[in-house]
């Protein structure tokens, strides 16, 4: 077990995210640790094309957001029980009404990270402590080419990794976009939203990005199709070597049509 010093490098780069003052740009580029081979053409897009905004939110403006929702969640259970299953120890609502302040913030969100409108729904997703987020790609069928999420209450680490283009075809435009029956489970609703190709960490490239808590993380394109990316679990919740403590969190999820 490695002991988290006070001191450490990822600690310190926490700790600045945390902080309002500094600049987002040269923080940026410290969250995202690239591994094994990658192709220089696909880093080049990939940069483009998963970016993380740190401070996207106030502690303030978290607290509202945490306010209007706990009343809605609180009431629902987290779901252990199907270990096939893309997220695993989570409850979940979709939200369409907001309180006017948290609804300029989602306002924020679209200005930024998307071109046009977003879903009405926005998803909420509560992963208990002990929950995790496995490798997936979000269905084409569902969701467009942009997903964002601001992330509350807890920093963590979200792993993208290729997966394979020939055995898995997604295709940049949602309409007629060929879904690979054979990984799909099914009728059970989150096969239908989530599908689960094999993507090895074993001659392949991947990326780990830290994502701290009130950052907003905008995947698309490249990113969103052609890699599965998932929140890793407690026990394995490090960045290059440092570990990243992760409690409960709760993310908020916006979503383009395809
Ligand atoms: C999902 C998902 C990521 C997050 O719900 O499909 O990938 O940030 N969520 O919670
Ligand atoms: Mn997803």
């Amino acid at each position: 077990m490695i002991i988290l010093s006070k001191c450490s490098p990822i600690r310190q780069i926490l700790r600045r995210c945390h902080r309002q003052a500094v600049e987002n740009s040269s923080k940026q580029a410290n969250l995202t640790a690239y591994l094994g081979k990658w192709p220089e053409k696909e880093q080049q897009e990939f940069r483009q094309h998963m970016r993380i905004i740190t401070d996207f939110i106030s502690e303030t403006e978290e607290q509202q957001l945490h306010e209007e929702i706990e009343p809605y969640i609180s009431r629902l259970r987290y779901e252990f029980d199907h270990w096939d299953d893309a997220i695993h120890g989570f409850r979940e609502t979709e939200r369409k009404k907001w309180f006017p302040q948290n609804r300029e913030i989602l306002e924020r969100v679209r200005q930024v990270a998307f071109d046009g409108a977003i879903m009405p729904y926005v998803h909420i997703l509560d992963l208990a402590p002990d929950g995790v987020i496995k490798p997936h790609v979000d269905s084409t069928r569902y969701c467009g080419n942009t997903i964002s999420g601001i992330s509350l209450l807890s920093d963590s680490v979200m792993r993208l990794v290729r997966t394979d283009a020939q055995r898995y075809q997604q295709k940049s435009s949602g309409t007629a976009a060929a879904e690979p029956e054979s990984e799909s489970k099914g009728s059970e609703p989150d096969a239908a939203y989530r599908h689960q190709p094999k993507a090895s960490l074993e001659n392949n490239f991947y990326a780990d990005l830290l994502l701290p808590r009130r950052s907003l993380y905008i995947m698309s394109h490249t990113a969103r199709y052609n890699f599965t990316h998932e929140i890793l679990a407690k026990e394995q919740s490090e960045f290059q070597g440092t570990p990243v403590p992760k409690t409960r969190r709760i993310s908020i999820i916006c979503r383009n049509e395809p």
